[in-house]
């Protein structure tokens, strides 16, 4: 994709992570030229985005810093910023309640801020998320008030607002993506799904013994990492900006995860998995599934992967690792 003087310049922040890398990759197939921000680490973060490392432009810089944050607008000058990075594991937001507010929630206003001074007219997505519906009750759609129940999800509420704020107040290209939860084989092995894809894999191959979760009665909307960066990027494309739910409109709890997984590997779950109280969360989201119709209808958006075939990919891909 061309603006007239070259390709479109599109910013990521959170590249290094799941959602980054697909993004990335997405948009590198659209002719963008795509930049990055890292933050500096004690060994390289670039995992899941070696294979395109020589396409990409990475500049350094991390949303707790807010000089990083204006020098990368300046050097990139994109016409799409993609803000992806956060603390992003509800278990840590309890025990790093500020850090996790420094990155997640006041992370997005350094950015926006540094955006309308450095590049006002560039389109600005937020990666916002089911966890701020929290307890409010199934389905949710984008009219459903936010009740979160962690400090990821309270976060997330005040950058969701700060994001509709400068879109109000300073006519910003500025978009909520209301994301349900998203999983791939690029999944941090600390989220449910590749816990359990990582545990089959290695229980079938006789390197674990058991697997112990928190609460299998827990309901989300799991979609494909994959299916849900075509709807960050569809929400840029519009005339008008306007924030979206995207979810798959299908909901398991974490013992139907467990039973699928397993089965991949001609396992019964019921005889591996345990619930260990101590692995339960201090206040849960018992149940999301997300209503996507304006999605579907305005942006033409809707998932490809199934959930069936999600699991599958997830086990697979972890018992080739691990038989290695
Ligand atoms: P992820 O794999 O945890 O990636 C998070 C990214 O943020 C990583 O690249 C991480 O960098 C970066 N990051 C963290 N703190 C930072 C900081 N202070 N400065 C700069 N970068 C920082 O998360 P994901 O699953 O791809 O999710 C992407 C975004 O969507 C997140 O904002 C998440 O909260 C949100 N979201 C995710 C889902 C989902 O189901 N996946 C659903 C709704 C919303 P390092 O590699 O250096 O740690
Ligand atoms: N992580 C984890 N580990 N979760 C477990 C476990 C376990 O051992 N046992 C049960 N669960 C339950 C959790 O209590 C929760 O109800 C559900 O599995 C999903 O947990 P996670 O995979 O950690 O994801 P999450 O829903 O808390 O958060 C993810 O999705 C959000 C969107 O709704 C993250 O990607 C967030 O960043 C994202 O915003």
């Amino acid at each position: 994709m061309t603006s007239g003087q070259g390709p479109r310049r599109a910013l990521i922040t959170g590249i290094s992570g799941q959602d980054g890398s697909y993004l990335a990759e997405f948009l590198l197939e659209r002719g963008y030229q795509v930049f990055g921000l890292l933050r500096r680490s004690s060994s390289p973060r670039t995992e899941r985005i070696e294979h395109i490392l020589d396409r990409l432009e990475l500049l350094s810089g991390d949303l707790l810093d807010q000089g990083s944050l204006i020098r990368a607008l300046d050097e990139a000058q994109p016409h799409e910023v993609y803000n992806l990075a956060a603390q992003s594991f509800v278990p840590t937001s309890w025990t790093e309640p500020v850090f996790t507010a420094e990155a997640t929630a006041l992370g997005v206003m350094r950015l926006l801020e540094a955006l309308r001074h450095v590049c006002p007219d560039a389109r600005f997505y937020q990666a916002s998320t089911s966890e701020m519906f929290g307890s409010a009750p199934a389905p949710q759609h984008e009219g459903t008030p936010f009740h979160p129940r962690s400090p990821y999800g309270v976060a997330k509420v005040f950058a969701h607002w700060a994001t509709v704020n400068y879109r109000e107040s300073y006519g910003t290209y500025a978009v909520s993506g209301i994301l349900f939860n998203h999983e791939s084989p690029r999944r941090g092995p600390e989220f449910v799904t590749r816990k359990v894809s990582q545990a089959v894999a290695r229980i079938s191959l006789g390197k674990q013994k058991g697997l112990k979760l928190g609460n299998l009665q827990a309901r989300r909307d799991w979609g494909h990492a994959r299916d849900f960066v075509r709807a960050m990027w569809a929400m840029l494309q519009l005339d008008t900006p306007k924030d979206f739910v995207i979810a798959t409109g299908q909901t398991h709890t974490v013992g139907e995860l467990c039973r699928i997984a397993f089965e991949v590997a001609g396992l019964d779950w019921r005889d591996h998995v345990t619930s260990d109280s101590a692995l339960l969360r201090p206040a849960e989201v018992d149940h999301l599934v997300g209503d996507a119709k304006h999605a579907q209808n305005q942006l033409g958006w809707k998932p490809e992967i199934t959930f069936a075939q999600l699991v599958r990919e997830m086990v697979e891909n972890d018992l080739r690792l691990e038989s290695k």
